[in-house]
């Protein structure tokens, strides 16, 4: 077995920086962020740059049924289960370079720096880029992991459908045809231990000065979608008293929500992210109204109780239109294996690497994985906190720093 440190030396602060930079031209933006939507033209060049890496390195590709994508550098012992390192490759529609491409391209870059060093594992190490994380074009989000998990069955969610009405087995199958890599029979294998590297995506690594967050766990989350019927009429001639205005009444539940899901200590997280209107006119009075909502909290109760007031809200102030909130996805919170989050923090110190544990206010791949196997997660700052922007940053030295401590906490777990 290597000496500690000897894989964390190997890792390129500059070779990471220019994968950065490199798939960053995939679904580039003026602005300077990314538009990789899941199972898009740009995911496949995502997923072609990469698989073309790994096989320059000797490392095989293989995708699973749900379009997962994995490169396996091999272990000793060909038996063992592998140890797995990813993220998504998918984007926010003005997302950053960042969320989700780090923790692939430190995955990958801990398989180069492995090998390198001419550092053995016993286990496999794998890195994988999951499936449309972001939910942005398909919901539910985290849906690769979430299938590989067995927490989404696989048949229904080759059937859901974007926004135009494609659906994600069709748009499945044309990302394999233009990015074309071994299939892995099914979906799902055993797994010894997961780790994801991430961007934080808030604030605190970078006000408190500390280069490592060690994650302790990912708060619970609900989607919801909110519907309401009114009925179209003329709004020149219609007055207010006869009207049954949808978009009037999403205003007054979206106002009483809000007031309802405001804590003292501005711990639970509502946001209305999509809004639309029909029929769209400027000119009639609409008839169909419906709205998101996605909504976090580190506790189930409070979400529970949360999730009733949301119901009373729609119940109470829809007439004269009627409407309802449908749950679309339920994630409990997440606690992180304490022998994997030790071994985060022990690393990093090892490391000399400033550090502090901390829960992810944000989703991740892992929160599916973590009902798995051992997983943790090790997050660097990001500029300013600033993250689902084209303007997200980090620092080249953050980024290698983070790849330091992923690679020798995976090459720790696969040789257990
Ligand atoms: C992932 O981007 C999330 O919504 O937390
Ligand atoms: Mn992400
Ligand atoms: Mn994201």
């Amino acid at each position: 077995m290597a000496e500690t440190g000897a894989a964390a030396r190997a890792v390129d602060q500059d070779r990471l920086w220019q994968r950065h930079v490199e798939m960053a031209r995939t679904g580039a933006t003026p602005r300077g962020g990314v538009n990789r939507q899941a199972l898009s033209a740009e995911d496949a060049a995502a997923r072609n740059l990469l698989a073309g890496w790994a096989q320059r390195r000797g490392f095989s590709v293989s995708t699973d049924s749900i379009g997962n994508l994995f490169v396996r550098r091999a272990g000793s012992d060909p038996t063992a289960s592998p140890v797995l390192s990813g993220s998504h490759m998918d984007s926010q529609p003005t997302g950053g370079r960042f969320d989700g491409m780090y923790g692939v391209l430190a995955a990958f870059e801990a398989l180069e720096a492995l090998e390198d060093a001419g550092i053995t594992t016993r286990r496999p190490i794998e890195a994988v880029a999951w499936t449309n994380e972001e939910g942005s074009r398909f919901q539910p989000g985290a849906m690769g992991s979430g299938v590989f998990a067995g927490q989404y069955p696989l048949a229904d969610m080759l059937q859901v459908k974007d926004w135009k009405g494609v659906a994600l087995g069709d748009a499945l199958a044309e990302t394999l045809r233009a990015a074309p890599a071994p299939a892995r029979s099914g979906c799902g294998f055993g797994l010894a231990g997961y780790v994801e590297a991430h961007i934080e995506q808030g604030p605190r690594l970078e006000n408190e000065r500390r280069t490592i967050g060690v994650v302790t766990g990912i708060q619970g989350s609900r989607r919801y979608i909110v519907e309401i019927e009114g009925e179209e009429a003329h709004a020149g001639t219609t007055p207010r008293a006869a009207r049954k205005d949808c978009f009037a009444a999403a205003t007054r539940i979206a106002a009483a929500m809000y007031a309802a899901t405001t804590d003292a200590d501005d711990t639970l997280r509502f946001t209305i992210g999509r809004v639309e209107v029909g029929p769209g006119s400027p000119n009639t009075v609409p008839g169909r109204t419906s709205f998101t909502i996605d909504m976090r909290h580190p506790s189930d109760e409070t979400l529970d109780r949360a999730e009733r007031e949301l119901g009373a809200i729609v119940a109470g102030h829809a007439a004269p239109c009627t409407a309802v909130i449908r749950r679309i996805v339920a994630v409990a919170p997440t606690a992180f294996d304490p022998t994997v989050i030790d071994l985060v923090r022990g690393t990093a110190a090892k490391l000399q690497l400033s550090n502090m544990d901390m829960p992810s206010g944000a989703g991740h791949d892992a929160m599916h994985i973590a009902r798995l196997c051992p997983t943790g997660m090790i997050f660097v700052p990001c500029e300013r906190g600033i993250s689902h922007n084209e303007i997200e940053n980090a620092a080249p030295a953050d980024l290698a720093a983070g790849t330091r401590v992923l690679v020798e906490v995976l090459a720790h777990l696969a040789n257990r």
